[in-house]
């Protein structure tokens, strides 16, 4: 699977975001270390804080079924009438909710828009630098 193949599928369930507060649509797809792929939309809600980004109904897709392992995120998002997509980095809540599973050295996030030659790839440590994560509460091993 390529990096734009990813973004496809991010494209693909962009069109499923549940976005009637924000008008603003959001597409992720989740690269599994066995090359699966689990994609996310964002879902908001009339509350407005129970709403879900897309990155983290992706992950929380694929936990739930037992998948921690992965490789790379697609994210694509805009205005759900854009007729060209802008690059849509990741909030950091996200970017923290995807620490929480990968190296982030090595962890991949793909920024694209509708244009396959404006595609970016980011490590999550450029996004999330000197980032808190599982080692960081790895002391409770010792209690
Ligand atoms: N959103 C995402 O789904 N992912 C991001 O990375 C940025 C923001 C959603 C949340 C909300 O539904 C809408 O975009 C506007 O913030």
């Amino acid at each position: 699977m390529t990096y734009n193949e990813l973004v496809e599928k991010a494209l693909e369930a962009r069109k499923f975001a549940y976005t009637p507060y924000s008008h603003h649509a959001v597409g992720a797809a989740l690269l599994t270390e066995d090359d699966k792929v689990y994609t996310g939309c964002n879902i908001e809600n009339a509350a407005y804080t129970p709403s879900n980004c897309a990155e983290r109904t992706a992950i929380f897709k694929a936990v739930s079924e037992g998948v921690r392992k992965f490789k790379a995120i697609a994210i694509v998002g805009g205005p759900d009438n854009a007729e060209h997509l802008p690059i849509c980095a990741p909030c950091g809540v996200c970017r923290q909710v995807i620490n929480e599973f990968v190296d982030a050295n090595t962890f991949d996030v793909v920024l694209g828009t509708d244009n396959p030659e404006e595609t970016e790839v980011h490590k999550l440590a450029e996004l999330l630098p000197l980032g808190f994560g599982p080692r960081n509460m790895s002391f409770l091993e010792n209690y």
